[in-house]
């Protein structure tokens, strides 16, 4: 049986009593490579409906073991003719559920069952204008009869397959959409998972709730409920270690693994003095509050210790990430019973380390300032299956601040790569956190916080010569870095308002005496990357 989550949202069950696991119910998306596919499993997971990925190589038998409710067949890179192309699979036919091919996924199933998938003389990318055909069938029926939708292909179905009725069309797709309602397959070419599509979550809702007679009882409540019970049931009255770094993923592991365990939990927040203004307490006094046994290990002065003379970036990493490893342990032998250790793995991660092998995307992985993989601890990782706003929104139910549980990612080795050029040191790393203070100050008071992926500044460590009342300063520039992205791999360089630009540089430059410049970085990720080192 998967790891699947427990949907109900029983007062019981919220309570963390263990609900009959009979209730558990999924949809699998079969990923054949396309870049929405984790949206697709995102979105059923918003209609209430649990979904999980799998590689479209997955084998039936492990699909017939997961007695999924329905199968979605995405969309993905390859054209149904091309040899080796990933096959519809039909042997999975018998399995008497709900199928819905969307885009490629669409494409394979028609070409399997007789219908007529071509290359189209143009492709058709972004908006398109739907028509309705037939009333829509039992999936598109009662929509409007023309609306927009999302598309992204070359090939087009021109024929559905022997028993199914064309649904829709628009100039480039002859059959946009088709169902074979007594077989129970549907094929969409458009994607519903995309905003652009505004109907596009009426038709995954039709498909779960009224084909595949899903309930829709996926929520962060009935995460929670599952994960306590989870917890509990690996850990008994083990004693358990969290390594805190503040942000939102290990913040909600350990506050999931307290609720189930109290006190068995404890966590160790590793202060290595590479962290934003204020940041160390705002942690220690998150967790005092839920009464969460916390160990604060003031680590400053042995981390620049090691980090002086040094100015080689990546050196810089790994003196930080051995000695993060190093304190994390000494503190964990103090703690000597303790035989599991949290982790805040999210299923992204999961899916990049080859739950997925589809995906047609290319990743990098930073792993300074984690935790190695032969620690002596049993792992419990009750984020496993949430993607990052479903953590945000467990987060937000079990009462982690809300500062929290919006941070933007902050990397492991924190100030420490932000200085960029130059040694490590407390007085620039002092003068950072105040213009990196001031930039976040303003960014939340214009309310564009939520939007930025990531906003920080960076002090370069060389000085240029500026005037400030009648003498001639000698001073750092701080360079302002604010980027909008999806999930890091790439991004794009944020047009922040003039006025707000104003205000931060005056700030800087007003209230910092070492800092008489302030520059703004327009360069987007690829060719620049997020952070400077
Ligand atoms: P880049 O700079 O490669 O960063 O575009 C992509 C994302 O990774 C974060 N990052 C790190 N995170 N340790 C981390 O934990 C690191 O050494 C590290 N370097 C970069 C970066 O902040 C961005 O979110």
């Amino acid at each position: 049986m998967s790891e699947g989550l427990l949907k109900t949202e029983d007062p019981e069950a919220a309570a963390g009593v263990p609900a009959d696991s009979n209730a558990v119910e999924e949809v699998l998306v079969l990923d054949f490579g396309g870049q929405y596919s984790q949206l697709i499993a995102r979105r059923i997971r918003e209609c209430g409906v649990f979904a999980e990925l799998l590689p479209a190589t997955a084998s039936a038998g492990v699909i017939r073991e997961r007695a999924p409710k329905a199968l979605v067949l995405s969309g993905g890179p390859a054209s149904v003719y091309e040899p080796g192309a990933p096959a519809f699979p039909t042997e999975l036919l018998d399995l008497g559920i709900p199928m819905l091919g969307i885009c490629y996924g669409m494409q394979a199933m028609v070409q399997a069952l007789g219908g007529q998938v071509e290359g189209a003389e143009s492709g058709e990318f972004g908006r398109a204008e739907l028509t309705l055909r037939n009333s829509g069938g039992r999936l598109l029926g009662g929509l409007p009869q023309e609306q927009s939708c999302w598309m992204s292909h070359r090939d087009a179905v021109f024929e559905p397959p022997p028993g199914f009725t064309a649904l829709a069309s628009t100039p480039a797709s002859p059959v946009a959409a088709c169902e074979a309602l007594d077989k129970g397959l549907f094929g969409i070419q458009f994607h519903p998972e995309v905003v652009h599509t505004p109907y596009g979550t009426e038709v995954l809702t039709r498909f779960l709730r009224d084909i595949a007679g899903c309930v829709e009882k996926w929520s962060p409540q009935s995460v929670i409920a599952e994960q306590v019970a989870a917890i509990r049931a690996q850990v008994g009255d083990g004693r358990v270690i969290c390594g805190l770094s503040g942000g939102v993923d290990s913040s909600v592991a350990a506050l999931l693994v307290h609720r189930a365990i109290g006190e068995q939990l404890t966590c160790v927040f590793v202060d290595h003095g590479l962290m934003r203004l204020n940041e160390a307490e705002q942690v220690v006094e998150a967790f005092g509050q839920f009464g969460i046994p916390l160990v604060h290990v003031d680590a400053e002065e042995r981390f620049l210790a090691r980090l002086a003379g040094v100015d080689e970036p990546e050196r810089k990493r790994k003196i930080i990430g051995a000695e993060f490893i190093r304190v994390f342990e000494e503190e964990a032998a103090k703690l000597e019973d303790a035989a599991y250790l949290v982790q805040g793995t999210l299923y992204s991660d999961v899916i990049e380390s080859g739950g997925s092998d589809a995906a047609d995307t290319i990743k990098s992985h930073h792993n300074v300032g984690g935790l190695p993989d032969d620690l002596e601890f049993e792992l419990v990782e009750p984020l496993r299956m949430l993607f990052k706003d479903e953590v945000r929104a467990v987060g937000a139910e079990l009462g982690l601040p809300e500062r929290m549980v919006w941070r933007q990612p902050f990397p492991g080795p924190g100030l420490g790569i932000r200085i960029v050029g130059g040694e490590v040191t407390k007085e620039r790393l002092d003068i950072l956190r105040a213009a990196d203070a001031i930039l976040q100050e303003e960014i939340r008071a214009a309310e564009l916080y939520r939007q930025l992926w990531q906003s920080f500044c960076v002090l370069p460590v060389v000085r240029s010569v500026g005037v400030q009342g009648d003498g001639r300063t000698y001073a750092y520039p701080i360079v302002i870095r604010a980027v909008t992205s999806d999930d890091a791999m790439t991004a794009d360089w944020a047009r922040l308002p003039y006025d707000l630009l104003e205000r931060v540089s005056n700030r800087i430059i007003n209230e910092i005496e070492d800092v008489n410049r302030v520059a703004l970085d327009i360069s987007s990720k690829p060719p620049a990357t997020i952070e400077w080192e």
